[in-house]
């Protein structure tokens, strides 16, 4: 990509940055990002290309992508088993998605970096007393006290080696063998003997075993490439100043890189064209998301879209669009249209979670698994009359086994609510539902072709 203009990895100060914490202390401030500069990268400019050249791909119709994990990480939550269970259902379900939608499928995880959080009201009052916000691990606290709410800047170097241990162990895993696919009860979670699931589940499984083995024993050797798989990572870019420190340029290649993670991502809340956030990911070479719904005129989508990709690069820029199943018929297909208009091909990405939140009669955030499902199907749908293309889906999901969600096989009702509802902000698919939604993406696909077919766009 060429090198954007007027543009350094500090351009962004001069515009108005939204959802950023006050620091008390900014010197202290100044210091750590100094510190957090001269830490080694997480990950490379080799990775980040490599994912950009598939993210091309699957805007072509090509592979698929897979991205999920939690609304947001806690630093309490960076041990073993949540990590190897959340790339465990990953597994699981990308597996399911390449057998039924017949592509190969990105992995990029929402995590090792999803520590920062937008809301709605910079502060909190409850009682006679008035705090900040809580806005995710990488600023504050989520008890309610003075001292845990104010913004702390050594919380950026706690992330950020939060962050690393989680990148460690999932490359350690991977590169040990956990993914190989001949292996597939490496990942098994303990769950699937007793779900409603397990038989079509291990029916695929054993389908893939198969032509595993086949293939190997006409051509003699082992099928290379399905030992091992690729794992990328994504979190929101929303910190600005964590995202800062971590801007680099890399030998032998031009431009700026984010090296935190491979794939950063506005929300929807930053994308203002004229903002701060857009103003930083401009300038940076990575692939980069940006959520859309509504609100969003096309017009504008339009405008952003020339900012972030003025040179149309392939597997730049993918659109995760979230309008919820009520307005998605509505608000998705005027984009569609002006970027096809405009002769450009992004990868979309239907995130069916973030316009489906409710709340229940108690006020507890939940979401329903039929509306998730509703949204998805009809993104499918949507797509493919408008002669584009739904290149992946975007799920707050964990590999455990919380009732934060409604619906899904077993029935999850709003009492059931009350059992292990843990997320501290969105509401996320247990392993079951994540799975059970990938069963039936590759269901539908196998009874649909249409949508299974390359579409030219
Ligand atoms: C999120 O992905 O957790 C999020 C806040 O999404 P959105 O920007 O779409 O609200
Ligand atoms: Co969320």
């Amino acid at each position: 990509m060429s090198i954007a203009k007027d543009w350094s990895p500090t351009s962004w100060r001069r515009k108005p940055a939204l959802q950023q914490p006050a620091y008390p202390d900014p010197r202290r401030l100044e210091i750590v990002m100094e510190e957090l500069a001269h830490l080694p990268p997480l990950v490379t400019s080799w990775e980040v290309e490599h994912l950009k050249s598939q993210l091309a791909e699957a805007a072509r119709g090509e592979r698929f992508l897979l991205q999920g994990g939690d609304c947001a990480e806690t630093f309490a939550d960076c041990t073993s088993s949540v990590i190897a269970d959340k790339l465990k259902i990953l597994l699981q379900m990308s597996l399911v998605l390449t057998h039924g939608l017949r592509r190969r499928i990105i992995r990029v995880g929402r995590f090792a970096g999803q520590y920062a959080k937008p809301r709605s009201e910079d502060m909190e009052t409850r009682g006679d007393m008035t705090l900040p916000s809580y806005r995710g691990e990488l600023v504050n606290r989520a008890p309610y006290t003075l001292a845990d709410r104010t913004p702390n800047p050594e919380l950026l170097l706690r992330g950020y080696e939060r962050a690393a241990l989680t990148i460690n162990f999932i490359r350690s895993l991977i590169d040990g063998g956990f993914a190989d696919l001949h292996h597939p009860e490496y990942w098994d979670l303990g769950w699937v003997q007793h779900s409603p699931l397990a038989e079509e589940y291990h029916r695929i499984v054993n389908a893939i075993g198969d032509s595993l083995s086949f293939l190997e024993q006409i051509s003699g050797r082992p099928v290379n490439e399905t030992s091992r798989v690729d794992y990328f990572t994504s979190h929101e870019g929303l910190l600005l100043v964590y995202e800062q420190a971590q801007t680099r340029r890399v030998p032998h290649r031009a431009g700026w890189y984010n090296l935190s993670t491979h794939i950063p991502w506005i929300g929807m809340r930053t994308a203002q064209p004229g903002g701060a956030h857009v103003e930083y990911f401009r300038g940076i070479a990575n692939p980069i998301g940006m959520k859309v719904g509504p609100g969003m005129a096309a017009e504008t989508l339009l405008e952003l879209a020339e900012i972030l990709d003025p040179d149309r690069e392939p597997g730049r820029l993918t659109l995760i669009h979230r309008f919820g199943h009520k307005r998605i018929a509505e608000g998705l297909p005027p984009l569609l249209d002006v970027l096809r208009r405009a002769g450009r091909t992004p990868l979309w990405v239907c995130d069916p979670m973030h316009g489906n939140s409710e709340a229940t009669s108690t006020g507890l955030k939940t979401r329903r698994f039929e509306n998730i499902l509703s949204e998805l199907q009809q993104a499918f749908d949507i797509h493919v009359d408008a002669g584009s293309y739904l290149g992946g889906v975007h799920f707050e999901l964990t590999g455990e086994n919380v009732t934060e969600c409604i619906g899904g096989a077993r029935g999850l009702t709003e009492d059931d609510l009350r059992r292990s509802y843990n997320t501290h902000v969105d509401p996320r698919l247990n392993y079951e539902q994540a799975l059970e939604m990938a069963l039936l993406i590759a269901r539908r696909a196998a009874q649909s072709p249409r949508q299974s077919l390359r579409v030219a766009v």
